[in-house]
């Protein structure tokens, strides 16, 4: 199983970002994490991080038929991307959608998602742990 882990704007920022929201952790002990995780259950990952939108349309467009599963993170763009919805549909590469936080206790418009349009899943709330249950759900 090959899975891919796309993480959109500011999350490159995790540690700094927001701690009281999305902890004190790295982004790098978040890479570690997944990392780890895949190397047990025996999956091959690659994880990506972007600020850029049309970057992350790019990589999702480019892994059709190379991943067997996304696993996707898209920031801010969640809440306004129809390019990155759009590219999801176009590749059909099972895809689950996971936010650190809790975006429905959040601002009102984080609770508009258009990748949950597509996503099989969304799992939130649950911090990085989230990421980890996502790759579980496609295993
Ligand atoms: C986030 C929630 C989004 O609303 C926010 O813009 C982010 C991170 C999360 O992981 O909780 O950048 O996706």
């Amino acid at each position: 199983m090959k899975i891919l882990v796309i993480n959109g704007p500011n999350l490159n920022m995790l540690g700094v970002r927001e701690p009281d929201i999305y902890g004190r952790k790295t982004y790098s002990d978040l890479v570690r994490l997944i990392e780890n995780h895949c190397r047990e259950k025996g999956v091959t990952v690659e994880i990506f991080q972007s600020n850029h939108e049309g970057a992350i349309v790019e990589k999702i467009q480019n892994a059709y038929k190379k991943f067997d599963g996304i696993v996707i993170n898209p920031a801010a763009y969640t809440h306004t991307s129809v390019a990155i919805l759009d590219a999801l549909k176009a590749v059909g590469i099972r895809t689950v959608e996971v936010h650190i936080s809790d975006v429905s206790s959040r601002e009102d418009f984080r609770r508009i998602s258009y990748v949950k349009l597509y996503a099989e899943k969304t799992i939130s709330g649950l911090g990085f742990d989230g990421y980890l249950r996502a790759i579980d759900h496609l295993l």
